[in-house]
């Protein structure tokens, strides 16, 4: 049986269904601080199989051991954690609790019980500023400035130390750079409400709930002035991580892997496309830059090309056509 941390939020839910698809036992716990009990029922109606849920938080050891005593989990996917970097700024004792204590209760309980295989969700954000492009993963890494980079950048070097300590351990870190997209069906995808990133921020707009797109920048040394990111399909991120899976239980150790699509797209660019396909013209308005964003950054993905086999199939257009199919369903459903 594998263990999803996370899975009823925006990329674990994606990871539950495919392991589903591939015949597997799944458990899930969530606390729901950024997901609702919507999504098990969702992935039930996806997938047609029953998942094993936990309500409850990481940092609560007792409860992680009670799930662990339950099951002979082989595998953790572990994506539960606070991912905005600007809030971080904001609450960085709640982003540093969440996302660095629960990480090493999980890993104490998997020592405790023998389960050694781990994909952890790290984050493009810890390898700092001003690097050249692109980003392989053996740049050197800068101390990142965001507390939730920090907080990324400290479980890695943690999970380094850990496998050193214990080397029954197998451990794959994957970078990502900027999943968007969601399933096919459009029933599940990145929750809009109350985020603070682009893509959920466009939704927003087209739904009516914002008077316009703030645009954080204009006058980055990019080509068109705004930010530049590696957006990449969030079937492909997954995909990445069942590759992830394969190579650490054959290979062993601890790997670290870039997942985005290699290519960069500005702000501008993004919204013309979300334009192109929605067929309506968004009020933009430009404001300040936003504390801690870089301006520009996309991925080398080369070694996980080589090494899990892996490559991203879908494009931007599929990306932001599949985030609209998400929208029409949200309409339909009134939310
Ligand atoms: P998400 O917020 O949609 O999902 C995270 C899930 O974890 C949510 O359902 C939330 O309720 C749960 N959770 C948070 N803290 C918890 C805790 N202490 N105990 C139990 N459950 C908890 O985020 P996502 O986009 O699916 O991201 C998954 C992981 O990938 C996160 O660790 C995030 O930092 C990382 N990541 C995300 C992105 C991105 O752009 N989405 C990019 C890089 C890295
Ligand atoms: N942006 C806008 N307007 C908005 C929202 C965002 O102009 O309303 C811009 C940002 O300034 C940035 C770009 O769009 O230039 C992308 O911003 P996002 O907030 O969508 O994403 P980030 O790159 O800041 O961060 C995301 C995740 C992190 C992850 C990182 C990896 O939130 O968890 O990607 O690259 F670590």
């Amino acid at each position: 049986m594998i263990l999803v941390t996370g899975g009823c939020g925006y990329i674990g839910s994606h990871c539950v269904i495919s392991l589903l698809n591939q015949n597997k036992k799944v458990a899930v716990i969530d606390n729901f601080v950024n997901s609702d009990k919507s999504v098990l029922k969702k992935i039930n109606l996806i997938s047609k199989k029953n998942i094993l849920f936990y309500k409850g938080d990481l940092r609560q050891k007792s409860f992680l051991s009670d799930v662990f005593n339950k099951h002979n989990f082989e595998t953790v996917f572990h994506f539960a954690g606070l991912k905005s970097l600007s809030e971080s700024y904001k609450n960085p004792l709640e982003y540093f609790s969440a996302n660095i204590n629960s990480t090493i209760n999980l890993l104490q309980t998997m020592q405790k019980y023998k389960v050694y295989n781990l994909i952890f969700s790290s984050s493009a954000t810890v390898y700092g500023q001003d690097h050249p492009l692109p980003w392989t993963e053996d740049i050197k890494l800068k101390f990142p400035e965001s507390p939730y980079a920090q907080s990324k950048a400290f479980i890695e070097n943690l999970l380094l130390k850990y496998y050193q300590s214990d080397m029954n351990f197998k451990i794959g870190i994957l970078r990502y750079f900027n999943p968007i997209g969601c399933h096919s069906s459009g029933l599940i995808g990145d929750r809009i409400d109350g985020s603070t990133n682009l893509i959920p921020s466009i939704m927003l707009y087209l739904l009516g709930k914002k008077p316009y797109l703030p645009i954080y920048g204009n006058d980055y040394k990019t080509k068109d002035g705004s930010g530049i990111r590696d957006y990449i399909h969030v079937d492909d991120l997954v995909n990445g991580h069942i590759g992830a899976l394969k190579y650490i239980i054959e290979k062993k150790g601890i790997h670290i892997w870039n997942l985005g699509s290699g290519k960069g797209y500005s702000v501008f660019q993004i919204v013309s496309k979300f334009e192109e396909h929605y067929k309506k013209r968004i009020f933009k308005k430009v404001m300040p830059r936003r504390e801690g964003d870089l301006s520009e950054y996309w991925a080398d993905i080369s070694k996980a090309g080589k090494e899990l086999n892996w490559s991203p199939s879908l494009d931007i257009d599929k990306m932001i056509l599949d985030s609209l199919n998400h929208l029409k369903k949200l309409k339909e459903a009134n939310l």
